[in-house]
């Protein structure tokens, strides 16, 4: 039996499945552990199973000399330090394929809600401004029949594509998978919108800053539920108030939670939800049952079915 420390309780069953064959310390404040925190939490542990806002880098893995496995609970890990990791022969594990058409049914509503004017018409419902129905009132931009440009063509991506080719989109990408597509550059002055599905790497952090923003179109949408740090917002805010690119809609930002008082929130024509790409019941215990398997996997000398590195 090995010590396992789970930095959150999970939806469904999937921890009590691991509870059956270890002991298991779960972080259950509602306030996310510290590092000093989550640093004392794996100091005994054999396992942890961690959430993506848990930063994995050295220095905890230094205090968790014990530590043989990290299961991620989620499909990106760029919260994990992964080369410390593999240096001390930790394996490390991600929840793939099971978010994927969550995430990318949420890049499509964030189409839809940004170029509708969605959160505006809600709003005008709720505080009474809704004077009649006008011919030029909230009129925003088609999605069907549009250009989208997608970030990374992996799993997401291709799932963002297939829903876009229903809505007769004509589908364009650059960056990796599913052969290169094309430069990026190349790409963003023919999108109507941009998609981005790429991980967060050292290649990709800050890909869409100012140059990049201006080379969109002056009526495009800019959306982004990969991670927050693949924008900047500073230059993203800039384009928004200029006028530079019409709109964007974002499910991650830098940080995550974005203060209230975030310069990025007074910019006008923005959408942006906390995180929620793979927040459905099915797909969240979808995630745990994966994140339990490459603990229970790992513990017991075997390969992470979900290995990453
Ligand atoms: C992931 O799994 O990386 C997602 O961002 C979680 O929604």
């Amino acid at each position: 039996m090995a010590r396992v420390f789970v930095t959150s309780p999970l939806p469904g069953e999937a921890l009590e499945r691991l509870a059956a064959h270890h002991e298991v310390a779960i972080w259950r404040e509602e306030r996310r552990p510290t590092p000093a925190q989550l640093r004392a939490g794996a100091a005994e542990a054999q396992g942890l199973l961690c959430l993506l806002g848990d930063r994995i880098d050295a220095a905890l893995l230094d205090a968790a000399p014990g530590l043989r496995a990290i299961a991620n609970y989620a499909v990106g890990v760029d919260n994990v330090d992964l080369a410390a990791a593999a240096a001390r022969g930790i394996a490390v594990g991600n929840t793939p394929d099971v978010l994927t058409d969550s995430t990318a049914d949420l890049a499509i509503a964030l189409m839809l809600a940004v170029a509708r004017r969605l959160p505006e018409g809600l709003a005008a419902v709720r505080d009474g401004s809704w004077a009649a129905w006008s011919p030029d009132w909230l009129l925003g931009r088609d999605v069907s029949g549009a250009t989208l440009g997608i970030v990374g063509m992996g799993r997401i991506g291709q799932a963002v594509a297939r829903r876009a080719h229903g809505f007769g989109m004509e589908v364009l990408h650059s960056g990796r998978g599913q052969g290169s597509g094309i430069a990026l550059a190349e790409m963003l002055p023919r999108c109507d919108f941009v998609s981005l599905h790429c991980p967060l790497t050292a290649e990709t952090r800050g890909l869409m800053g100012a140059p990049q923003l201006a080379a969109m179109r002056a009526g495009a949408y800019l959306v982004n539920t990969a991670r927050g740090p693949i924008v900047d917002q500073v230059a993203l805010a800039h384009a928004l108030r200029t006028g530079a690119i019409a709109g964007a809609a974002l499910d991650v930002t830098e940080p995550e939670p974005l203060p209230p008082d975030d310069p990025l929130l007074g910019a006008p024509n923005l959408v942006v939800l906390p995180h929620l790409g793979s927040a459905t019941m099915r797909t969240r215990g979808a995630m745990a049952d994966r994140a339990v398997d490459n603990l229970l996997a790992a513990l017991a000398g075997e390969p992470m079915p979900y290995g990453v590195g």
